[in-house]
């Protein structure tokens, strides 16, 4: 990639809508949050730390992820997690991020649900007053537990309605369909939740269709399987819901054997309302602009294809109108000048 493109992509003002806070956690600071709660680490650095992430699926990913994130214990340790990577993607001209908590990775711990959703709250909050980055955040549900502990969970959430934008669907997604989970989110929609779920992305098109019919969702996390059926195809055009890609994810969780193989360009070709995103950027070897850039580069994609890219994340976000007017405005000035 030229040297040219590459900083058009680095200075590209830049919205992401898939992430989860708790794939954030760098090794750096996971091994600092470990010393001063006192606990001891499987690896003996983080050097040996890193060495351990290398995944063949999902679930060798997620049985690392959940034992990560066990280090988190205090509001504070949550409140560090959220600050590290608000701070490292405003150096990404990250403007807005619609962030995944999973409490039940806590809550089965004996943390408190309040402790996980203060400190997550509180570093948004700052970002917000300091850094000037937007967010929502959105609850998610591990498919791999029951239904009735989703409720409990939705339980909990209830007096924190007003913190909570949204309600996710995450963990091991083969055999777990988004079905299994209709009447929880059911009674999310009614208590005014919008509501998103991982689907398509070591599951079947037909989880997409699942989680689009049986759910009630606005947006799809994944979707790569999505271009596998013409008519689902079809449908995520016309409705224009959009798609949270996650390309080093995809090729960490072997999704993709390689980037040059992801279905991307292919869904922009066809007018898929398709975005870029991190995932569990500590894990998969980038944030935003390591993303785009490793797309990019894949793909062969011009500067056209990468504004689209960035055009879709504003759309594709739960900001409304005028907030979203004043994102693609920023987004012109900077297209506007710059000379690539
Ligand atoms: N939890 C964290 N990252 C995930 C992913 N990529 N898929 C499903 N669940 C997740
Ligand atoms: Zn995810």
């Amino acid at each position: 990639m030229d040297s040219e493109l590459k900083s058009f992509i680095e200075g590209l003002p830049k919205v992401e809508l898939h992430l989860h806070i708790e794939g954030s956690l760098e090794p750096e600071l996971m091994f600092k949050i470990a010393e001063r709660n006192n606990l001891a680490l499987e690896y003996d650095s983080v050097e040996s730390l890193k060495k351990a992430y290398k995944f063949n699926n999902l679930q060798e990913f997620l049985d690392i992820y959940y034992k990560g994130a066990q280090v988190l214990i205090h509001e504070i340790d949550f409140f560090d997690l959220t600050w590290a990577y608000l701070e490292k993607v405003h150096t990404q001209k990250v403007h807005h991020v619609e962030v995944f908590f999973d409490p039940q990775t806590h809550t089965e711990r004996g943390i408190h649900f309040n402790t996980v959703i203060k400190g997550i709250y509180e570093a948004l909050k700052k970002g917000e007053r300091d850094l000037g980055i937007s967010f929502k955040l959105i609850m998610c549900f591990l498919r791999h537990l029951s239904e009735e502990d989703a409720f409990k969970t939705l339980e909990q959430a209830k007096e924190y309605k007003s913190l909570i934008y949204g309600i996710g669907l995450d963990s091991s997604e083969l055999g777990n369909p988004p079905s299994k989970f209709k009447n929880v989110f059911k009674e999310a929609s009614n208590q005014g939740y919008v509501c998103v779920a991982h689907a398509g992305e070591e599951g079947p098109a037909e989880y997409v269709w699942d989680a689009l019919n049986t759910l009630n969702i606005a947006r799809i996390d994944h979707g790569n399987r999505s271009l596998d059926d013409l008519s689902l195809t079809q449908h995520l055009i016309k409705e224009q819901i959009g798609l949270t890609i996650c390309p080093l994810s995809n090729l960490e969780l072997c999704v993709v054997t390689e980037l040059k193989n992801h279905p991307l360009k292919n869904m922009l070709d066809k007018g898929l309302l398709a975005t870029i995103n991190s995932d569990d950027p500590a894990y998969f070897g980038g944030y935003m602009n390591e993303n785009y850039l490793a797309i990019s580069k894949a793909l062969e994609l011009n500067k056209m294809d990468i504004i689209q890219l960035a055009k879709n994340g504003i759309n594709a976000s739960f900001l409304d109108y005028d907030e979203k007017q004043k994102l693609h405005k920023i987004l012109t000035d900077y297209i506007k000048l710059s000379t690539v």
